[in-house]
């Protein structure tokens, strides 16, 4: 099979999985973070192709915010890979990448440096979650999930566990750029994308303060 015929099914197969999601996770996210990795691609020309890009195309639908078994969802993504002819160490490479990449996992004490295609690929959906559209989709999310907008008198966490990260009882909307968004900028492996990313930071640092002058109703 040819390298775009395998791409057109992974994204397929992607966009059946997150059908219907309403936090921010949708097709429109992963459509976004597979154009970022192809703009970060051409600075990395020794990347490889189709890893990059089936890792952006897959890297939510395994996500343990997103689907109740992730074992199985593991194992479905790993018989659909082989089932478009991908040899056992392309999808062995995939797995790794989309399990390894998540802002989550840094919170674990298990964590694997990744190889230059998952370091495209965690730049990409990190370039996604700051900015004007990092912004959406953190009120998106923080709306699904019942967050409060703001509350002055709950602070943001330091050093959270993955499982403190994931509980959302007492987390508010703006909290969460303290928590992780105003972070990611520092985070980023390219080049390039650290650049974008200081732009991004600029918006959101921008937000936050006429946010809170018009909260505190001196604007
Ligand atoms: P990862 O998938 O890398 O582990 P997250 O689980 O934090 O990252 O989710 C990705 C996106 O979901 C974030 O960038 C943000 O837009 C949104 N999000 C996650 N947690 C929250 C939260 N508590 N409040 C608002 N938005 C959130
Ligand atoms: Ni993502």
């Amino acid at each position: 099979m040819e390298a775009t015929d395998q791409l057109a099914a992974i994204s397929k197969y992607t966009s059946q999985k997150l059908a219907g999601d309403a936090t921010g996770h949708g097709i429109d996210h992963i459509n976004r973070v597979v154009t970022n990795a192809k703009m970060l691609l051409a600075e990395e020309p020794s990347a490889d192709y189709l890893i990059t890009l089936s890792s952006a195309y897959l890297h939510d639908v395994i996500d343990d915010k997103l689907v109740s078994d992730v074992l199985s969802a593991q194992r479905n993504v790993e018989s659909f890979l082989s089932s478009i002819e991908f040899d056992p160490d392309q999808v062995q490479t995939v797995m790794f990448i989309i399990n390894n990449m998540s802002f989550s996992k840094s919170l674990t004490d298990d964590q694997h440096p990744l190889p230059l295609e998952g370091q495209i690929v965690q730049d990409a959906d990190r370039l996604d979650a700051i900015g004007a559209i990092g912004i959406t989709r953190a009120i998106y999310y923080g709306g699904h999930h019942s967050e409060k907008i703001y509350d002055p008198k709950i602070k943001p966490r330091t050093n959270m566990t993955k499982a403190e990260y994931r509980n959302l009882d007492n987390e508010t909307i703006i909290n969460h750029f303290y928590e992780k968004l105003l972070k990611l900028p520092d985070s980023m492996n390219t080049p390039v994308a650290r650049k974008i990313a200081k732009g991004r930071q600029k918006t959101m640092t921008t937000f936050l303060e006429d946010f809170k002058a018009e909260w505190n109703g001196m604007k």
